[in-house]
């Protein structure tokens, strides 16, 4: 038997529907620089999803390495900081979980979860398995992205995305903030792209933000990256008013920013959650809000997100169930 499968805590939390991030605060929903300071200033969440999630990464991780870690060289001091940075909040935020020893350079973390121990000489990657952000992110739901800020612009030079949306960290590796956001609609060509630009070069380390993206999602998998579109893509076409309750999800992303300030880069990290519409709908108020968002949200959103030719469908449904 798989060796993840051996050794499952109970991981204690509310029902899905009590702890869903759901993403609307009104009936109409528009890009905006909607982030908001993270309280407590913590990058990772232990949900029950924790065992399957992982499982699935280091699947994809070990089949597909280009399109799930890439790393420009020169991040490899700050891959060492974000996972400092992450193991001593694991062990402390998470200590039930995990746990860390310092003795100077040596250093021993703790995975209880998984039953899982790494001893290893802190900055030197021949005692790591991995590069230091693919290793920390084999342990934790969340997918990371580092971006280094210079010459006054911010590059995508370094992460592990296991769960993409529908995009590729292969294709964007090395492209800038504005360069990697040109295919979203009005976002790339209102201005609004360059000034959330200039927000993130003026985060300060201690300060971190934190922001709801969403999309949805046809089936239950978080592995929908472009290089897979063969395997999902497809799904939408048997949609009907009988299974999109069971088939179609609303997928929320808890995305987190934070300076690293001995890199003076950002940290990314995104935790994606997804809810079945026919959970959805057993919140009344959201399956209201939820309906009118989608009956409001102009069609090139629609189109970039991936459902505008059966939206009619799911206003139906909603409609439906209210
Ligand atoms: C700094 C870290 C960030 C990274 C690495 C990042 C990365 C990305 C990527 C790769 C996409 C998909 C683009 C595509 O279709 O190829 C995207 C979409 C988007 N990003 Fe960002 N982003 C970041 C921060 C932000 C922030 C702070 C905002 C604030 C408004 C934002 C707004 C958006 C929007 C509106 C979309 C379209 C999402 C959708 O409609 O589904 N991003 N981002």
């Amino acid at each position: 038997m798989d060796k993840l499968q051996l050794h499952r805590t109970e991981i204690k939390a509310a029902p899905l529907l009590e702890r869903f991030p759901f993403p609307f605060q009104g009936d109409s929903y528009r890009y905006s620089n909607n982030s908001r300071a993270l309280t407590p200033p913590v990058c990772t969440d232990i949900t029950p999803e924790y065992y399957e999630e992982i499982e699935e990464k280091r699947k994809l991780l070990d089949r597909y390495p280009e399109r799930t870690f890439q790393a420009a060289p020169h991040t490899l001091e700050a891959q060492w900081e974000i996972m400092s940075m992450l193991m001593k909040e694991l062990a402390s935020v998470h200590a039930d979980y995990f746990s860390l020893d310092m003795k100077g350079d040596q250093w021993t973390f703790y995975n209880r979860l998984l039953d899982e121990t790494c001893t290893f000489v802190f900055g030197d990657p021949s005692t790591l398995p991995y590069e230091p952000l693919d290793f920390i992110g084999r342990h934790i739901q969340e997918d990371l992205i580092y971006l280094q800020q210079r010459d006054g612009d911010l590059y995508m030079d370094a992460g592990q995305l296991c769960f993409p949306a529908n995009w590729s960290l292969a294709f964007d590796l090395g492209m800038t903030y504005l360069q990697f956001h040109s295919p979203v609609p009005i976002y790339s060509d209102s201005g609004l792209a360059e000034k959330v630009l200039g927000f993130l070069l003026r985060m300060e380390a201690g300060k971190p933000w934190t922001r709801i993206n969403w999309t949805l999602n046809v089936g239950p998998r978080l592995d929908t990256s472009p290089e897979a579109f063969g395997e999902w893509g497809r799904e939408k076409f048997g949609l009907n008013l009988d299974n999109v309750g069971e088939i179609m999800h609303l997928r929320s992303e808890d995305q987190r920013l934070f300076r690293i300030p001995g890199s003076n880069g950002i940290l990314f990290s995104i935790h994606t959650h997804l809810l079945p519409f026919q959970e959805l709908i057993r919140n009344q108020v959201w399956a209201e809000r939820f309906c009118k968002v989608l009956e409001d949200l102009p069609d090139p959103l629609a189109d970039y997100k991936g459902f505008i030719s059966y939206k009619p469908l799911l206003i139906e449904y909603l409609k439906r169930h209210i």
